[in-house]
């Protein structure tokens, strides 16, 4: 029985087995944010000598990324990536996710909207019949705070502040519980469109374009 670190090493494993045809010496691959990322980080680190860098999604990320000797690029110097991978909260089968347990959803969504391609690297554990079961992160501008919570709240969740967290962004995160994701789509703009809300952590208008699920036996593709 394999453990959910080693499902999760096997997800890292296949995405970097996944991109290593894309790397050329001019190519920036796009790197998110968790363990699992981490784990990925790590073996993409161990073929730094076939690509140019990396943008990354969140501080912690680029700080793992350049001990490791990769070059760590600013978004704004950098105009293409092939692909961008990253781990997830939740992914239901239309490859829709909630992402930002890790508090670096705005910045996960910006990277990933300039890759052509969004590599999610799961375990089984993640895979749901419908999103919500996870609390679904909310990055706010401080001051609006409860003004935004109060609109979740009409929305029908339950949104409780991340105690003591500030995100790379220097905002705040409301975790929202109790939300029917029936319409991820819908759902993502309406929280998106709330006056002070940076982004939510629903990834359903652009979601996955393939995840590399890890099971006990092996590694699954969902497309
Ligand atoms: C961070 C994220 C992560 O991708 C998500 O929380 C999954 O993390 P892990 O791989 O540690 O389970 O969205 O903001």
């Amino acid at each position: 029985m394999l453990t959910q670190q080693e499902l999760k090493q096997n997800a890292a494993q296949a995405a970097v087995d996944y991109i290593l045809p894309m790397l050329r010496t001019d190519v920036i691959v796009g790197v998110g944010t968790g363990s699992t990322a981490d784990l990925f980080i790590d073996g993409l680190a161990m073929h730094k000598e076939r690509f140019r860098g990396a943008v990354s999604s969140s501080d912690r990320s680029s700080a793992r990324l350049s001990a490791l000797g990769v070059r760590v690029f600013d978004l704004n110097d950098v105009q293409t990536m092939p692909v961008y991978v990253d781990g997830a909260d939740e992914i239901d089968a239309g490859l829709h996710m909630i992402k930002g347990g890790g508090g670096a959803l705005t910045r996960e969504k910006i990277v990933a909207s300039v890759a052509e391609r969004f590599v999610c690297i799961v375990d089984e554990s993640k895979l749901v019949q419908k999103l919500g079961r996870f609390p679904l992160p909310v990055e706010v501008i401080p001051m609006a705070r409860a003004a935004v919570a109060r609109e979740l709240v009409r929305l029908g969740g339950q949104p409780v502040l991340r105690e003591g967290f500030v995100t790379d962004n220097g905002c705040e995160i409301l975790d929202v519980a109790g939300l029917a994701i029936a319409q991820p789509e819908q759902l993502e703009a309406a929280i998106n469109n709330i006056p002070g809300v940076v982004t939510c952590g629903l990834f359903a208008i652009a979601g996955a374009d393939i995840a590399l699920m890890s099971t006990q036996d092996g590694v699954r593709e969902l497309r």
